[in-house]
């Protein structure tokens, strides 16, 4: 079968590294890619969100099936249009994107299926004296604030006092997000630990494809601005075999059939960000695609098939599908660009990467990197990420931090205490 993977980060370098493996897999197209999904199959400058393009593309190709990474596409609604011209999707349908695509429509569809989450409230319009008021009302910090569309992981905003909820407002209403925040949630803290699972979904049935725990603060900490994620483990030690049945039952299993009731099935990855509170797990977010970089710690785990997987969830076909994993953990520490998330220089080149001897124990995945002549060279903020295996939490942590040793370039940062919270919870 011929597949087309689309996307160009790390986690696109994570399944377009197990794809390409697949004995079901003759070739890979990887839109657009980056110079480490080259050497997974072939590159193709395609920009997904131009489907007129997409589709002549796979209907040149005869692909098989294509598998997107992603959300921008998911939510502009790639996969109702390939479908419609009857092409086989890895990927949900926008109505069921909108778990990601609107926070005001999961938060919603929480209440209506009695799935556990903050408490919540809308406000939509002319808001800002209105939450100012609400907010002023309860006087109970911190409160949080969420642009309902999507942001770019920049959309929810924390504020402690008075003052930060008037700058917060002011962001949203009136700055860089108003786009996204025509409606704002307001929502109540949830304090705890966070952690995600990811579930395999065709429609009617799931299977736990993974969980684990990122660090989204750009500082060691946790301190710093939030971003795309500065490294990840897994598995998580919070979602033990016990606390993963209950999330399964009590989370995945109303979502994903409430979705089906609904009249929209959700098919794809479906990525669970919860709180571990004093109460129990509750849903912070979903996404409708897999985690970056919770990804890359993830596939390298996976000992069956992944492209048997998706093209038995497109065909709604999951039930009875056996998902192997290793015993091993994984942690990958992200190479970022310095001053990334704010403004970081690039276009610098990266040394050492093509002498790092790579194996299923020690990868690297690439992200924001590109090929000037013969030279890799950075792209953008996040840059690598470097993958380490272990028996135990620890080993995986120290074989990250060691293999990145090798590799430099001019202001590359990195936190230097990825995984460290997770030691608290194992022996
Ligand atoms: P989201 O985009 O909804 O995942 O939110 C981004 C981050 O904000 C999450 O990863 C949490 O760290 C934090 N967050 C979101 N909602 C809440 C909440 N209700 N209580 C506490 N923290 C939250
Ligand atoms: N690691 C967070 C995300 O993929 O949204």
């Amino acid at each position: 079968m011929k597949v087309l993977l689309i996307g160009s980060g790390g986690r696109e370098h994570a399944l377009a590294w197990a794809l390409s493996r697949s004995p079901l897999c003759d070739t890979l197209f990887i839109a657009p890619g980056n110079p480490g999904t080259q050497a997974c199959g072939v590159n193709v400058a395609l920009n997904a969100l131009d489907f007129e393009k997409v589709l002549e593309f796979i209907e040149k190709k005869e692909i098989g099936l294509t598998v997107v990474g992603p959300e921008q596409p998911l939510v502009a609604g790639i996969s109702d249009f390939l479908e419609g011209k009857g092409h086989s999707v890895f990927g949900p349908s926008t109505v069921a994107a909108r778990l990601e695509g609107s926070k005001q429509f999961a938060k919603d569809f929480m209440v209506r299926h009695d799935i556990p989450t903050a408490a919540y409230k809308a406000f939509e319009g002319d808001y800002f004296t209105q939450v100012l008021e609400y907010v002023d009302a309860k006087n109970e910090y911190p409160v949080v604030l969420k642009a309902d569309g999507l942001a770019g992981g920049k959309g929810v905003l924390i504020p402690e006092n008075r003052e930060e909820l008037l700058a917060g407002l002011e962001e949203l209403f009136k700055g860089t997000l108003r786009a996204a925040a025509q409606t704002l949630v307001l929502e109540e803290f949830m304090p705890g630990e966070e952690a995600s699972v990811f579930a395999l979904c065709d429609g009617e049935h799931f299977e736990i494809i993974g969980t684990a725990q990122d660090h989204k603060r750009q500082l060691d900490g946790d301190k710093g601005p939030n971003t795309g994620g500065m490294g990840a483990y897994s598995p998580s030690p919070l979602l033990q075999k016990d606390m993963l049945q209950m999330v399964s039952e009590q989370i995945i299993a109303p979502t994903v059939a409430g979705m089906a009731a609904e009249g929209n099935p959700f098919k794809g990855f479906l990525y669970v960000g919860l709180m571990m509170t004093p109460e129990g797990p509750k849903v912070v977010e979903f996404n409708c695609r897999f985690g970056d970089p919770e990804c890359q710690v993830i596939i390298p785990r996976l000992q069956s098939d992944l492209l048997t997987h998706l093209v038995q969830s497109t065909k709604g076909a999951l039930q009875g599908e056996d998902i192997v994993f290793d015993d091993q953990y994984r942690t990958t520490v992200v190479l970022v660009s310095g001053g990334y998330p704010l403004s970081y220089q690039k276009d610098f080149p990266i040394f050492g990467v093509d002498k790092i001897q790579q194996t299923d124990d020690f990868q690297i995945f690439h992200a924001g990197t590109k090929q000037y002549g013969g030279q890799l060279c950075t792209a953008g903020g996040r840059v690598l990420n470097v993958v380490g295996t272990g028996e135990t939490l620890h080993e995986s942590i120290s074989m990250a931090y060691k293999g990145l040793e090798a590799i430099s370039f001019e202001d590359m940062f990195y936190r230097k205490d990825i995984g460290a919270k997770g030691l608290n919870h194992v022996s």
